[in-house]
């Protein structure tokens, strides 16, 4: 595929050469402006996302995020209609590639793809690769607020560095800290992931969430490589 890039979104947390934009702008909304949001400890919530190129939506899907740092897991679903960069380019689903895809990061520090319709999986990579689970700070080292925008009703607040791989990423979130949007833009193409709200649920995680199928004991066809860090 011409624009397969692996999303900073994934790998950022054991990247350590986020370097800072330069921004200037007005601030918008006059209250009290948060500082760089944390991921709280275990959620999960569903999103929207879409991906746009030269003004051309070429994808649109939506998911859910399952997350439990305590845990050491994660699960992040992209439903019918996702173009992912960690789910696409293994064979998994030949039929369609589009089909839903679950990303998982077990406890054992694999990163496990897999499509449930096909009863496809693989290993993508692990912790050697850089490929661990986001910090729930992961926002706080070294991002500046860049943006302020109202998204689906609510002000939101921009926090956001220069990624390794992206041209910037910003994660936007309420006074509350809720996340409304993970905004990135990767070779062009706008990536945006906006969260719904009335979906966040802050209960623990249940342990079937994160379980992956015995079958799926393979490695990828093509494992992800970490990218140059100099
Ligand atoms: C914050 O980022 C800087 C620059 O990337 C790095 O040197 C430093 O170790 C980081 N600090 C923490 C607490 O992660
Ligand atoms: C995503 O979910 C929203 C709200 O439930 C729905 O209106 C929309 O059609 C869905 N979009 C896709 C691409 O499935
Ligand atoms: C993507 O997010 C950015 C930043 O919030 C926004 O300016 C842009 O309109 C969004 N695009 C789409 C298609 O949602």
């Amino acid at each position: 595929m011409a624009f397969r890039v692996i999303p900073i979104l994934f790998v950022v947390a054991s990247i350590n050469i986020l370097l800072c934009c330069e921004a200037s702008f007005d601030l918008k909304f006059s209250r009290i402006v948060p500082t760089p949001p944390t991921l709280p400890q275990h959620f999960s919530a569903s999103f929207a996302e879409i991906e746009v190129f030269l003004g051309k939506v070429i994808s649109k899907n939506n998911g859910t995020w399952y997350y439990d740092y305590a845990n050491q897991r994660a699960r992040f679903d992209h439903g019918e209609g996702q173009r992912n960069n960690f789910c696409g380019g293994q064979g998994l689903s030949p039929k369609n590639s589009k089909a839903p895809c679950s990303i998982i990061f077990t406890p054992e520090e694999d990163l496990i793809i897999l499509y449930r319709e096909s009863m496809t999986c693989c290993r993508l990579c692990g912790k050697e690769e850089g490929c661990t689970i986001l910090k729930p700070d992961w926002m706080k080292n070294g991002s500046k607020l860049l943006y302020e925008e109202t998204i689906n009703g609510d002000d939101c607040y921009g926090y956001g560095k220069k990624g390794a791989v992206t041209t910037y990423d910003v994660l936007y979130s309420d006074v509350s800290g809720f996340m409304c949007r993970y905004h990135e833009v990767v070779v062009g193409i706008t990536h945006n992931l906006t969260f719904f709200k009335e979906s966040y649920n802050f209960d623990p995680q249940p342990d079937y969430l994160f379980e992956v199928p015995q079958w799926c004991n393979k490695a990828c066809p093509h494992p992800y490589k970490p990218p140059h860090q100099h």
